[in-house]
Order: C-alpha cells, then structure tokens, then sequence
C-alpha cells in the first residue's frame, strides 16, 4: 500500500509519514502490521470523541439508510442539518443565531471573509502575524509567512497584518476595516493563548470602528479548551465564529456562526452571495450533531481541564521548557527543532502518535480525543518521559 500511497496519492511532503492504516477505536489506531499506537493527535484536532465513536457511528449509519445528497446547500431542509443548526444557536450567546455549513475549515473561513465585505461594504481585512487559517486562496492570503505564500501570489487584495496579543497595533484597525480575523489560541504558532484581556480590547476597539471581529475556532472548538468554544473564556463575543475540524466527530465539515443581521446579507444583492453542493451534507451534518450532542451532554468538557493539569504534573522534565496551551489542546515545547523531531519520529516507534506544529518547530503537539481515559494519558506521557531520558545525553 504505501509504494501505491506514494505513487498514485498526490504528496504534501516529501517524506510523509505513510503509517499504513488497518482501523481505529476509541484512543487507539491499528496499523496493516498489526501494530497499535496510542493516539495524541486525534487527526490534528479533529477527532475530538476518539475514534468510530458508538454515537456517531450509529448517526451515519442511520442517516446513510434514509437520504445521502439530495441537493445543493440552502434549498431543502434537511433535519440533520436544521436540528445541527438549532443546537448549536442554543449553546451559543444570542447574537451567534445563524450558522451557514460548510464541507471543511478553510471553505468557513472564505465564506467569513466574504460576509464580512459584503455585510460591512468595506474590504480591508487585518489578520495575525503567524496565523494560520487554511490553505484556499482566501486563507492563504491571511498567512504572514512569506515563504509558504511568496510562490503562489498574486492573492487576494487589501489584507494587512497585526501582532497577536499586542494592544499597541490595534491603531491600524479603523474606519475603512471589514474585519479582524485572529485564531482564538493561536496554533501552529506555538499555541499561544491570549493575555490581559487582549480579545476583549480587541472587540471594542472594533466595535468602536465599526469593523466586525471573526474568531477561527477550527482547533480550540467544540469544547477542546473545557469549554464549547475557547473564546468563552475570554468574557467576549466574536461576530462571526468560524469552526471546523472536531466538530465532524472525524467526518470533514467547516462552519461559520453570525447574527441573523449580518448573516442575512449573504442571500441577496448579489443572491447565492455564497453557495456550495455539499455544504450541510445530511450523512455529515448527523455525524456533527451526534458530537455535538454527546460533548455537551457528558462530562466531557469538565474532564478536559482535569485532564490538562495530569498532562501538565506528568510532563515535566528538563528538556521541556514549557507546556502552552489549555484543555487538550497543549503543546510541549523542547530545546531544538532537531530535538522535537526526534521524539515524535521515537514515540512513533514505540506505539505513540504525536506531531509537529505547523510554524514552532520546537513544539510537541499534543491534543488527544477528548474521550483519552486517565489510564492512557499516564501511558502516553510515560512514553514521552522515557524518550526524553533516553535522548538527554545526545542534546
Ligand atoms: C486554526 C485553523 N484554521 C483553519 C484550518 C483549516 O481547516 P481545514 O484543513 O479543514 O480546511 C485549520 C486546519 O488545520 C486550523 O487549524
């Protein structure tokens, strides 16, 4: 398979890591050798209840057997996709009412961009230093990192850009600015957490210039940082809420949140101001209400804290400099690049899954299912521990 893998199968890198997959359950995936490896990844944040949860299975198979696609996004309605829509107007504030579906985050994020434009009337975007946001034409022009974006320019005009957690560039967010758009715990960044109330000085000054904020919580969503969203712990709101990944239960789904006002703007002058065939898919929408349903109504959300501070008294060690992030969204930063990549590539070995950041190269990425047991978070940073004292001489 993996021969065929490289061969057939369009490449990302040049030297993927071609794990060969046989199936998955719960914290564990199995490869075609037999092997088992202890998830702490979960698909990059996606798979946020484990994987081939019971609950969602059971949505898809049941929604499977009634109607797959029946037609593009916005025309019918479909109960998984309403009822998805309604529960989650529900668990957030009044003002997050109306939620367009999407088929995956970066589609969310240029559907965000383009209402903010079109709901403000203006087309100045200001994005963070170090954000990423996705790879489409849209999200890829909100990237500072010139070498990743400099090969597939020209992209789309009028975006600038401010350092994350710094007041002092909140003067270049003014009257002619459609919106702000920030990660809420900023990731391949280094998961980096905002301080000092940084968002909630951020949406005033917003709302003082008339510029709409968007929040992309395609990583902290759906209760990763112990609660739904991570900008709940921030005593603010955004205007548009983007979210994605874990939201999917481990199926691909995107989503952006606004008032009905705002929202609204996008259904006419021009009609079909955004539209997609797939967006809302029945099958998906009932796997991402299953998660929905299952995340709020357990202790799921509670448990991710509880679970954050044993990773945090687990992992410490002298090559770890720092743990940043919260809930299980964390990241364990080391001494070197060099060093970073040695431990994932010997966990790996030794039956565990972790992964890089896409810009802090010295991070660790560790973000579990939010089902991970106690038993196998002791077990996963057992195995971090041990590579860290078997690679202490060598650095
Ligand atoms: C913060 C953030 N925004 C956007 C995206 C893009 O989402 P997708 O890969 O589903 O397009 C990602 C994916 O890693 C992300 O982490």
């Amino acid at each position: 398979m993996k021969e065929d893998f490289l061969k057939y199968q369009a490449q990302t890198t040049p030297h993927p890591l071609a794990m060969e997959i046989s199936h998955a359950k719960g914290s564990y995936i199995y490869s075609i050798q037999g092997k088992k490896y202890l998830d702490f990844v979960a698909g990059v944040s996606a798979c946020s209840l484990g994987h081939c949860h019971p609950r969602v299975v059971n949505a898809i198979k049941e929604q499977a057997e009634k109607y797959l696609h029946v037609m593009v996004y916005g025309e019918y309605a479909l109960s998984p996709a309403v009822a998805l829509t309604k529960l989650l107007a529900s668990k957030l504030p009044k003002s997050l009412s109306k939620t367009y579906l999407t088929n995956s985050g970066t589609e969310a994020i240029e559907g965000a961009l383009k209402l903010a434009r079109r709901s403000t009337e203006r087309s100045e975007i200001i994005a963070a230093r170090m954000a990423y946001h996705g790879n489409t034409m849209g999200s890829l022009s909100l990237m500072s990192f010139e070498e990743r974006v400099a090969p597939f320019r020209p992209l789309i005009g009028d975006i600038s850009f401010i350092n994350f957690n710094t007041e002092e560039d909140f003067k270049s967010i003014t009257e002619n600015t459609a919106a702000v758009i920030l990660e809420t715990i900023q990731g391949g960044a280094g998961f980096i957490v905002p301080t000092d109330n940084y968002l909630q000085k951020l949406k005033s000054h917003c709302e003082k210039v008339g510029a709409l904020l968007i929040l992309d919580e395609i990583q902290p969503g759906f209760g990763r940082t112990g609660k739904l969203f991570g900008f709940e712990h921030f005593n603010m709101v955004p205007d548009i809420l983007v979210m994605g990944k874990g939201m999917g239960g481990g199926l691909p789904i995107g989503a952006f949140t606004a008032s009905e006002k705002v929202m609204d703007t996008l259904m006419d002058n021009p009609k079909l101001g955004h539209i997609t065939t797939f967006g809302g898919n029945p099958v998906i929408a009932a796997a991402a209400l299953a998660t929905l349903q299952e995340i709020t109504e357990s202790d799921l959300m509670a448990e991710a804290l509880q679970k954050e501070k044993l990773i945090r008294k687990l992992l410490v060690h002298p090559l770890i400099t720092e743990i940043r992030g919260m809930g299980l969204m964390l990241a364990a930063i080391t001494i070197s690049e060099e060093m970073a990549t040695t431990i994932i590539l010997k966990a790996q070995e030794k039956g565990l899954i972790l992964f890089w950041l896409l810009f802090e190269k010295t991070a660790i990425r560790i973000t579990p299912p939010l089902t991970i047991t106690t038993q196998e978070i002791k077990e996963g940073c057992g195995i971090i521990i041990d590579i860290l004292n078997e690679i202490e001489s060598q650095f």
